[in-house]
């Protein structure tokens, strides 16, 4: 039962829960005109103490295009965050209003408070450099979608794998499903957080970690390309040294396999560049558009209107 709960770490759902949800992902896309009302009268906050534009557009767009309405912030500083209030008093008060809530913080756990002092359901939309729930959502329907299967996959993870946020909780979520493996492709600064190569160990996952996407490319069914981090590192210097370390262009394409997928939550600033987009195997901006019809079913399940 989906209703009424808050989706914070991406194991917060069960396989099979998480089934139910692309399920109905999978109905919204096939007839979105059955879905046009099932929101009305529901209002969904989008409370964005972060830039973005992908979540939170999909976040509204979705609730948009199921007949509910949004309000929020994108701006903390235009709300009463600004003169010191915390998050649980915000939430307590949104709470009075909204039904539903989408929050992103740069401070990692802010959506856990949200969600223990929160009347309504709460959606970790990204805390820090932790987790990304929804984004592994739209990253697990995509896959689904395109390859067919989440299982018996080699998936390559490439860049920042110590601040992407969207990369952890990928790894903690598709390792659930049978004989995934996984190539890590980052430089050594960048390197996945050892709380998560504990978890692989744990759990007899097997992975490599490799500084070269040239030596690896040709083996894998997905590339999951990630962009550094800028606004995580303490020092601009580290950033330049480190925010070109992986291209991916045509000559790095052509020694992949002709069904690997590319996927990237995005945005993207160098590290794929524009030449690939045309590439069938590119896959990122239909990933975008996977991202608002999981955030649909995700919504419908959580306010129990599905
Ligand atoms: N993928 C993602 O989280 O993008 P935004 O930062 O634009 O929301």
């Amino acid at each position: 039962m989906l209703k009424g709960r808050n989706l914070i770490d991406p194991m917060d759902f069960t396989l099979e829960e998480l089934e139910e949800i692309f399920k109905l992902a999978d109905q919204i896309i096939s007839n979105p005109e059955d879905f046009t009302h099932i929101c009305q009268g529901k209002l969904l906050a989008t409370l964005f103490y972060e830039p973005s534009t992908r979540t939170r557009f999909s976040f509204e767009a979705a609730m948009i295009r199921l007949g509910g309405q949004v309000i929020g912030f994108s701006e903390p500083n235009s709300s009463s965050v600004s003169k010191g209030e915390s998050v649980a008093d915000t939430i307590r008060t949104v709470g009075c209003y909204a039904d539903i809530v989408a929050m992103r913080h740069p401070k990692e756990g802010a959506p856990k408070v949200a969600a223990i002092n929160s009347p309504i359901p709460v959606i970790n939309a990204g805390d820090g450099g932790h987790q990304h729930p929804t984004q592994t959502l739209t990253d697990l329907l995509t896959i689904k979608s395109i390859k067919g299967r989440l299982s018996n996959l080699k998936i390559g993870l490439c860049g920042d794998l110590k601040f992407g946020r969207t990369v952890h909780s990928l790894i903690k979520a598709i390792s659930r499903y049978q004989n995934n493996k996984f190539v890590l492709i980052a430089p050594k600064e960048l390197k996945v957080p050892e709380y998560i190569i504990k978890e692989l160990n744990k759990n007899n996952i097997e992975y490599k970690e490799v500084e070269k996407l040239e030596d690896v490319i040709g083996d894998l069914d997905i590339l999951y390309m990630t962009r550094v981090q800028k606004e995580r590192f303490f020092n601009e210097e580290d950033y330049i040294r480190l925010k070109d370390s992986y291209i991916l262009d045509e000559a790095k394409m052509s020694i992949a396999s002709e069904d690997m997928i590319v996927l990237h939550p995005l945005p993207r600033v160098n590290e794929i560049a524009y030449e690939v987009d045309d590439d069938p195997r590119a896959c990122y901006f239909k990933q975008a558009k996977y991202g608002m019809y999981v955030r649909m079913a995700l919504i419908a399940k959580l306010l129990g209107v599905r």
